[in-house]
Order: structure tokens, then C-alpha cells, then sequence
């Protein structure tokens, strides 16, 4: 996933934006379902807010409150640093957080969980735990025409083509000690 998210960092609000490789998809409510997601980022309470897996901060520049970004990808970091000038960013792995117990109030994460194999999934979850009190995931949601996991072929615009797993999500696919966990879902796979 290093490999593939470092190749598609300069493309990847592509995605958002609706141009380039997604210029022709129809996805329907597209432009509105993205907006509504960047205000109900908007919209949660100031605080110190970790946003694990940023990626280009797309999202991130929505959170209110003192924000620090981590990713393992230096290309998707270079693209957050120009957008969220004002935050903390961090190359290191979501897997462990090199930040000491207690040292946010809230873990954020966007379409990143669904990614994670069942064992890593626990693994994030403990390290998010460890870190705040308050966990919320923006992910991909749940839908009867969609296998809960798949493998996906994406390709990028020089057309270098790329294995990917993606899995839709739940609340009920976190952890039961998440008691203050909120789940984002959104239709369209990232
Ligand atoms: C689909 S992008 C999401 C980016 C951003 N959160 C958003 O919603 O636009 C997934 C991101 O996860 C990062 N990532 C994947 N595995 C990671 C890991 N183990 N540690 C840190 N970042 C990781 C990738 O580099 C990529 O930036």
C-alpha cells in the first residue's frame, strides 16, 4: 500500500475533485456527498485532534482545534504540508503512533480502516485507544451490491496498474471498547 499511495499522491485529490481518471465516472450526489462530508468534518468540536493516515489532507484542513497529521507516505505528506501549514505533520506508521498515552483528545481517520487486514484493524484500534478517548472513522459504507471485502486493479495516469484491498465498513466493525467511537460511511470506494 506504501508503494502504491506514494505513486498516486499527486493524483490523488483527483478523486475528490471529480477530474482527471474520475473526470467521467458517474457517482451519483458526488460533489454534494463530498461537501457534506467536509462540513461534518467542519462541524466536530476544537480539539487535539491526531488524523491518522492524512494523506494529502484533503480532510484534514477541515479539522478545527490543534491538529497534527501522520502517514506513511512522503509524497501524500508533501501535498498536506503546502495545504495544512499549521499542523504538526508525522511520516511514521499508523500501526504504532509514536505519540505517548493520552496525547490527543481525538484520533480521526478517512479512508484508511477499510484497508487494514482483520489483525492490523485490532492492532490500529488498540494504538488509536492508547493515544485519546474518542475515535472517529470516515469510511466507505456497507452496500448489498458490494462484496464487504474485495480486491480491486487501480490504475494511475501512467497507467502503472495497482492490486488493492478495500473493505466496506461498519460501526458495528470496530471494536466494542470504542463506546465513544463515531463511523462517517460514505458509498465510494477511495
Ligand atoms: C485512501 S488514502 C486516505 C487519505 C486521507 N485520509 C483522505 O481521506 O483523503 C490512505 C492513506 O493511508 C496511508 N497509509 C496506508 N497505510 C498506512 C500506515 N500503515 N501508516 C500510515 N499511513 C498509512 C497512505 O499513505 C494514504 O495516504
Amino acid at each position: 500500500m506504501k508503494a502504491y499511495y506514494d505513486a498516486r499522491a499527486p493524483e490523488y485529490d483527483d478523486w475528490y475533485l471529480g477530474v482527471g481518471r474520475y473526470a467521467h465516472l458517474e457517482r451519483e450526489h458526488w460533489d454534494e456527498s463530498v461537501r457534506e462530508l467536509e462540513l461534518a468534518v467542519a462541524a466536530l468540536p476544537p480539539t487535539r485532534t491526531l488524523d491518522v493516515a492524512c494523506g494529502t489532507g484533503f480532510l484534514t484542513r477541515h479539522l478545527r482545534g490543534d491538529v497534527t497529521g501522520l502517514d506513511q507516505s512522503t509524497r501524500m505528506l508533501a501535498v498536506a504540508r503546502k495545504r495544512v501549514p499549521d499542523a504538526g505533520l508525522f511520516h511514521d506508521d499508523a500501526l504504532e503512533l509514536p505519540f505517548e498515552d493520552g496525547a490527543f483528545d481525538r484520533v480521526f481517520t478517512a479512508h484508511f480502516y477499510g484497508h487494514l487486514e482483520e489483525d492490523d484493524r485490532l492492532t490500529f484500534l488498540a494504538a488509536a485507544r492508547r493515544v485519546a478517548d474518542e475515535l472517529v472513522v470516515v469510511d466507505t459504507a456497507r452496500r448489498p451490491d458490494r462484496e464487504a471485502v474485495q480486491w480491486e486493479e487501480r490504475i494511475l495516469k501512467d497507467e502503472s496498474r495497482w492490486a488493492c484491498s478495500s473493505a466496506t465498513s461498519s460501526r458495528s466493525s470496530l471494536s466494542p471498547s470504542w463506546a465513544r467511537a463515531r463511523c462517517w460511511s460514505r458509498t465510494a470506494g477511495s
